[in-house]
This record gives structure tokens, sequence and C-alpha cells, in this order.
């Protein structure tokens, strides 16, 4: 039995999307703008970077967690798109620690005058078991972290949207392979985050652990898109339809020539690559994709930069409760490192 959508017929339109289709190169201007990405010294993150900086936003944080390498990347910006060398700063952020997250998103508060778009770009993927913090490792980095920065860093954006008069996006990178699992974890008993965590119960489904924290980030931008909505709606006066304050969406590149299978660069992954990979900057163009998106992206999957249906888990049977459930549960962790930090929505 094939898990989640992976269908003959699925797979066939994967290989069709990867050989003939992608989002289109970016043209939209970024004047003006503060932009973040995180993980943005090498792979799909730095190809994003360029295109920003190329299509002349004012300033560019690279978040990275290496100083050296994001000074690297950074140089090579300079080189390819000749900008203003004080039109970029790297700054250190690690998703494996929460004060690493904490400090850079205080320091963002406190320097930054603006977040016009912040693009959570950066991930692990891996086969390999590892603890980091209070959860297995790419559910602390894919999932805990790359939100807990979403959450702390939601009230510059909403101030910037206020102050400026604009709709500043808040972009997840995600991934098709969603659509590859049943997200049995999601009617355990014990919880999901529990479930997620146990070593043993987790063992014969590794494989599926980085696709299940792609699904993880597509029900929890749907879940806060909808929270913000309503939330708005709440305050509102009249009848009018409510705008979000913040725009945000996914986005998918699709399978990518990049170092994100560093720890999984199997025989079949390597086949695959070779035979359908974009190379990272034409997967670049869908990230760009979430982080110029109308208010039609708000709490949507993005696929070759336009709005899709994500996978049968998400939209079908039972995804509506999983998405509450998982949603309850990761704010009760947010509150636990950051109080207080869920009201930033
Ligand atoms: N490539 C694909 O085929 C593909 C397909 C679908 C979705 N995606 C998604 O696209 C995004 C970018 O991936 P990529 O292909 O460009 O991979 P990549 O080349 O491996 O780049 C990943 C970036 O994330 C950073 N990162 C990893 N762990 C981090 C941590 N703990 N703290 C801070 N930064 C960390 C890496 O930093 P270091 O360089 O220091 O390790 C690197 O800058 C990911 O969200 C991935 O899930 C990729």
């Amino acid at each position: 039995m094939p898990k989640g959508d992976g269908t003959p017929g699925h797979m066939a339109k994967f290989i069709g999307a990867q050989l003939f289709g992608n989002a289109p190169k970016p043209t939209t201007s970024f004047a003006g703008q503060t932009i973040i990405i995180t993980g943005s010294n090498t792979g799909l993150g730095f190809e994003a970077a360029k295109h920003v900086v190329g299509l002349g936003c004012a300033k560019l944080i690279m978040a990275v967690r290496s100083i050296e390498k994001g000074e690297a990347a950074k140089d090579s910006i300079i080189k390819a798109t000749r900008c203003d060398p004080k039109a970029i700063e790297v700054w250190a952020m690690d998703l494996s620690s929460y004060d690493s997250v904490k400090a850079f998103a205080a320091r963002a508060d406190r320097e930054l005058e603006r977040i016009d778009v912040l693009l959570e770009n950066a991930a692990v993927a891996s086969v390999e078991w590892n603890w980091v913090l209070d959860n297995e490792r790419m559910v602390t980095v894919n999932v805990v972290a790359t939100f807990l920065l979403a959450f702390l860093l939601l009230p510059k954006l909403k101030a910037t949207a206020s102050r400026f008069r604009t709709m500043p996006r808040l972009t997840f990178v995600t991934s098709d392979t969603h659509f590859l699992v049943d997200f049995a974890e999601k009617d355990a008993p014990e919880g999901i985050f529990a479930r997620l965590n146990d070593e043993a119960k987790s063992r014969p489904t590794r494989s599926e652990r980085y696709p299940t924290t792609k699904l993880m980030q597509v029900f929890v931008v749907r879940e806060m898109a909808a929270r913000l909505l309503q939330s708005q709606s709440a305050g509102g006066a009249d009848n009018t339809k409510p705008l979000p304050p913040v725009i945000i969406n996914c986005t998918n590149p699709g399978l990518c020539k990049s170092e994100l299978a560093r720890e999984l660069d199997g025989l079949q992954v390597r086949a695959a690559k070779f035979l359908l990979a974009r190379t990272a900057e034409e997967g670049s163009r869908n990230l760009i994709a979430g982080a110029v998106g109308g208010v039609d992206t708000h709490g949507q999957y993005l696929d070759m930069g336009k709005v899709t249906t994500p996978a049968t888990v998400v939209v079908g049977r039972g995804g509506a409760e999983a998405q509450k459930r998982l949603y309850v549960e990761l704010v009760e962790k947010l509150e636990k490192i950051a109080p207080g930090v869920v009201s930033n929505l």
C-alpha cells in the first residue's frame, strides 16, 4: 500500500512537474524592504538571497548557524549582484538552540526598523535518530524552533504592516514529500510529540520523519493563518472581509540540487536527483513566489508558484482535527519555551 498520496498517478504528476514545471523567474521589486532568510548560506536560501538582493531589497539579514559560512556566502552575493555591501548582514541563529532563536529575535526587534519578509528556509533531513533539546532533532529544528522564531517575530511583522501600510510575508519552505506520509502519529493516545519522540516506536518509520516535519509545517501554517484572520475579524466593527496584517504561507521548491541530502545520499536519492532535480536557483524561485504571494496565498500551500491543494491527510477526513491537535500541542511547547509568545498571533 502506498503511503499518503504516493500512488503511481501522483508520482507521474511529480515527475512531470520536475521536468516541465516551475515557478517563473522572479521580477517583483523588493525595493525598500528588509528581508530575513534563514539558512541562506547555501542551497535554496542562498539562491533566494541572491534574488531578493538583485531585486533591490534595502536590507537582507542572512540568519545562519555559521558566521564564517554566512560571510563567505555574503561575499559571493555581493560579487554576483554588485550590490552595496552594507545591504547585507550576517547574523547568527541556530535552530538547535531556543536561546539562539530568542537572541536572534530580540536583536531583530531591537535593531531592525521593519521586517517585510521572514523566509523560514533552514531545515535538516536525515534518517538518523538524534536528540536535540526536548525532541528528536528534525522535530526541534524543522518545527518547534522554526515556529518559535515565527511567533517571536510576529509583533515586528505586524508593526511593519501598520507603520508602513504594507502586508509583510511570513513564508515557510515546506516540501511535496508531505504527500508521501500518513501521519499515523496524529492519533497517538499519548500525544503527537510524545509519539514522535519515542525512539522505539519511531524506528519503523524513520525515513518518514523529514516529510512528516514538512507536513507539520503545512498544518501549522493553515492553523496560524486561520487564527490570525479570526483575531482580525473579532476586532472589526463592520462586515467587510478581514485582511490578514501578515500573509502566512508555505511553498514547495520541488526536488532540487542542494546540500539537503548530505545525511541521506543513498543510490535512490542520487539517481532521482541526477534525473529530475531542479538547480537550487530554479527551486529558489518558489521561495520568492511565497515571499511575494498575495492575500490569496494566506494559509495556503504553493507549488510551482501557485496555490495548490495539499495532501489528502491535510484536507481529507480527519485533517482538520489533526491540524488543531498538532497546533494545540505545539503552542503548549512554545509557551514553555517563551511564556506568552503565542499571544503574539
Ligand atoms: N533540496 C530539495 O530537494 C528540497 C525539496 C523540498 C523542500 N526543500 C526545503 O528547502 C529548504 C532549504 O533546503 P536546501 O535544499 O537548500 O538544503 P541545504 O542546502 O541543506 O540548506 C539548508 C540550510 O539550513 C541550514 N540549517 C540546517 N540546520 C540548521 C540549524 N540548526 N540552524 C540554522 N540553520 C540550519 C543549513 O546551514 P549549514 O550550511 O550550516 O548546515 C543551510 O543553510 C529546506 O526547508 C528544505 O526542507 C528542499
